[in-house]
Parts: C-alpha cells; structure tokens; sequence
C-alpha cells in the first residue's frame, strides 16, 4: 500500500490554465511528488500495457485498451504539462500506440466485422492527424466512418455490438459510439444533425430495453429479437447489471454533456434527455454503492453475495463520472437521499488506492481486481463472478487515471 503523496501543480500561467485547448502545456509539475494519474500513465508506458506489437496478448479486447488509454492521456496532457509530470516520453508513446493500430483499423471490412470498441479509436487517430497534418490519419478517420455506416442494425435501428453475436446490444457499446458520433460531428460535420440523432437514438434504446425499473439501474445489455435465453420477454434485458458497462455508460453521458456544452452537437431537447439520464442514474449508482467500502461490486444489486466481489474498473470509471459532473455542474449538493455526491466518490476513491493500488519494487503503480471481460453468451450470476481477475489491466489502469485526475483537479479546487 502506498503512501498517499500529496502533490502542488504549479501554474505556467494563468492564462494557460484557462484554455481549454492548450495541448501539450498544463499545469507543471514539482520535482518532489507524483500525482497519481501521471504515476499511473508512466507505470502503463513503462509497461507497454497499450501497445499493440508481438510481445501483445492480441485478444479481442486489445484495440479498445489502447483506443481508452490514449484517449486517457491525450485529455490528461491538456492539464498537466507532459514533460514535467511524466517521466516517461507520453507524445512517443501516443504515436506508437496509434501506429500500432493504423494496420488493423485501416481496413474497414474488419471495422464493420470488430466489436463496437474500435471507434473509441477516433480519439487517437484524431489527435494524431490534428497534430501532424498527416493525411493517414484522415484516410483512417474516413473509414471509420464508412465502417460505422455500414455496421448491423437490429430491427429497431439499434446498432448491434459485434457481428458474431446476431441482434445483441452491449451497454459497454455506449462509449465507443458516443465518443466517435461526438467527435465526428464536432470536427467533421458540425451542420449534419442525424449523426446526433442517430446517436441519441441508440442511447435511448439502451435506456428503453435495459432499464430495470425497480433499482433505477441499466442492464448489461439486450437482444432486440428476445430469442437468447437470458432475454426478458418483454425487453430483451439481460438478467444482470454489470459494473463496468455501466461505467462505459456513465462515462459516456458526462463526456457527451461536456462535449455538447462545449460544441453544440445536440438541441436543448437532446442535451436535456442526457443530463436526465446523467443525473438520475448518479443518484441511482451512489444508493447501490457498498456501504463499507464506497465502492461497486462485479454484480450490482447483489453486494455481498458469495463470490461477488469489489470491482476495480467500474468503481474507478463511476468515480470519474461523479467527481466530473460534480467539476462540470452536473451534480451539485446530495442525492435526494442525501449523500454528498463528491463525497461518495472520494470514499471510494481512497479505498481503491488503500486496497488495489501497489507501488512496485520497479517503482510503478499496479492495480489489483479489474475482471478481464464479460459478454452476453452465458450472462448467469456465476459467470460474472467467475470470469478472470487481470492484474493491470487497461480497462482498469485507465479509468484509474481519468478518476484520480478527477480528484486531483477537487482536491486542487476545495484547496482555494
Ligand atoms: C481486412 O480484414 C478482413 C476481415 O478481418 C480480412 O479478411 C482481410 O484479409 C483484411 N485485409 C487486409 C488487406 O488486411
Ligand atoms: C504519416 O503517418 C504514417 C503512419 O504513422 C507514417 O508511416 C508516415 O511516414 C507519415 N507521413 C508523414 C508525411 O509524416
Ligand atoms: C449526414 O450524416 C449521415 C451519417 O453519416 C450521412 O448518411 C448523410 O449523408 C450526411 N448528410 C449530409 C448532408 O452530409
Ligand atoms: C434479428 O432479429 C430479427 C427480429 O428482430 C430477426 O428477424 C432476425 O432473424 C434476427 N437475426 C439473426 C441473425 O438472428
Ligand atoms: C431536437 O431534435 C429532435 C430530433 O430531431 C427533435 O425532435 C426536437 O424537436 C429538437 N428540439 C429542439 C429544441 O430543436
Ligand atoms: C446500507 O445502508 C443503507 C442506508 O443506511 C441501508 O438502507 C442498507 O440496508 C445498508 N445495506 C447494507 C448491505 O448494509
């Protein structure tokens, strides 16, 4: 267990830390502390844990790994200043992790075949292409495109997940797609209002099939033509909430709702029906939060059950997407039953760090208790809780970023 060091980000200027868009020059930091999520980036780097080469576990979980690290860290270099808070090269790396990428994703037949994932790609190859002009990066954007038009719809219109699993939509697919419509619209069709529509489409399907309206509370995921064993007659639901594609899901809202505040990608109409999901389903994730830990487990609404367990991706990911809506003013107080909503995120947030955070003999941070992957095919209460523990996963490592990120801008906050 590490000690938890305290860090002072030291202003460039004043004006610098205002822009919003001063990329690759942020808050400096002092030689003598290491806030968390720059320890964490390093660690990753050091690790090449995001990297996709022959030394890689190519699963098919890879390229979303390092589509949500990248991502990570190109929002996280616009706060911090990268070549004092890093000890590792962070511009190398993010060039390197896109490159590694550029083969596989350029091919757009294998983009419509891919799980949904792939279009957390456009983060990364956006900023490449913005950085360097380089017009690789614009052709891969464009097929993406083309992919993401081409891909399967169910009967509804609803995109499915992955080709191989017919007429199945995963919650965990909301990120992806969110941030590739917001990203596409913003920089490459700002007049194109269906890319919008269509996305709220998909969120409100989401919404519609996977809702269980007892605990507030979103399924994994749905089979539009009712036909899997697990499929709720009514609404194709899955039988289980789980953890971390609710976190994909939470993540999602809160980076749309700054992501259209900041470039108009939805009407009023559109921007209000994503705050209400935003707003609500906070409240509903702090009420199922385990009372002595502040954090999630595997399988939400059933805590405490033998073989569940707390999970470290999706409470990392639900204390990101509080601490930002409460940063962004979202959230602002309690709950309506009363619990601080900064404060439910910080309880958790320190016990992450107490329990599943170690700083190694190399000097990284590795991170404990992240599941590797859950899909649909058998989603039965002993699956969830059997299904691989990683040790430094990305899907854990990276939103542990984005989260202590979250609590060190709070902490830097309620210090002035
Ligand atoms: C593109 O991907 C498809 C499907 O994954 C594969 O069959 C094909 O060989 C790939 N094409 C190239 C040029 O790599
Ligand atoms: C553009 O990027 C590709 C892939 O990273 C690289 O091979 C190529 O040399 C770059 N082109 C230029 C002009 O920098
Ligand atoms: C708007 O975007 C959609 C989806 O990408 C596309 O099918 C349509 O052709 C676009 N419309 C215009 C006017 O560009
Ligand atoms: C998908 O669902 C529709 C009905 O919603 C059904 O007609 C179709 O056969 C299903 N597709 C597959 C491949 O199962
Ligand atoms: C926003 O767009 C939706 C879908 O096109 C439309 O139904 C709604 O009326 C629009 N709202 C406003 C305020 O323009
Ligand atoms: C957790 O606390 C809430 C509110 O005090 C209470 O309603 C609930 O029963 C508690 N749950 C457990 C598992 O102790």
């Amino acid at each position: 267990m590490p000690k938890i060091i305290p860090f002072t980000a030291v202003l460039l200027s004043g004006l610098l830390a205002q822009s919003h868009l001063a990329a690759a020059v942020g808050r400096a930091c002092d030689s003598e502390t290491r806030p968390y999520s720059t320890w964490m980036t390093d660690s990753v780097i050091a690790r090449r844990d995001a990297i996709l080469d022959s030394s890689t576990q190519d699963d098919v979980s890879i390229v979303f790994k390092i589509a949500l690290f990248e991502s990570t860290v190109i929002r996280l270099k616009e706060y911090y200043d990268a070549d004092s808070c890093g000890q590792e090269d962070w511009h190398s790396y993010l060039l390197e992790g896109a490159e590694s990428l550029l083969p596989r994703v350029l091919n757009v037949t294998a983009d419509i075949n891919a799980p949904l994932d792939v279009f957390a790609t456009g983060d990364a190859m956006y900023h490449q292409y913005d950085r360097n002009s380089n017009a690789t990066y614009k052709q891969v954007l464009d097929t993406l495109h083309d992919a993401f038009n081409a891909r399967t719809r169910n009967s509804e219109d609803g995109l499915w997940y992955y080709n191989a699993y017919p007429n199945l939509s995963f919650l965990d697919g909301s990120f992806p797609l969110s941030s590739f419509s917001s990203l596409w619209q913003t920089c490459f069709s700002p007049t194109n209002t269906s890319i919008a529509n269509d996305l709220m489409h998909n969120l409100d399907l989401f919404k519609d099939h996977c809702h269980d309206d007892s605990s507030g509370l979103l399924f994994h995921g749905y089979d539009a033509s009712k036909s899997a064993w697990w499929a709720d007659p009514t609404t194709g639901a899955s039988p289980y909430v789980w953890d971390r594609a609710l976190g994909w899901w939470h993540m999602a809202l809160v980076d749309l709702l700054e992501q259209t505040d900041n470039n108009n990608i939805l009407n009023q109409t559109q921007r209000d029906d994503v705050y209400t999901k935003y707003w609500n389903l906070a409240n509903t994730i702090i009420n199922d939060a385990d009372n002595s830990t502040g954090c999630w487990w595997q399988v939400m609404l059933h805590g405490g059950q033998e073989g569940n367990y707390i999970e470290s991706s999706g409470s990392s990911m639900f204390v990101y997407s509080l601490l930002k809506g409460a940063r962004l003013g979202y959230l602002s107080g309690s709950t309506p039953n009363g619990v601080g909503y900064t404060d439910a995120a910080e309880k958790c947030y320190n016990y992450l760090v107490e329990n599943f955070i170690t700083q190694e003999s190399d000097g990284t941070l590795g991170m404990d208790r992240t599941v590797s992957v859950c899909g649909l095919t058998d989603p039965t209460f002993e699956y969830y809780t059997s299904q691989p523990i990683d040790y430094n996963s990305v899907f854990g490592t990276a939103p542990f970023i984005l989260a202590s990120w979250e609590h060190e801008m709070f902490t830097a906050g309620s210090d002035t």
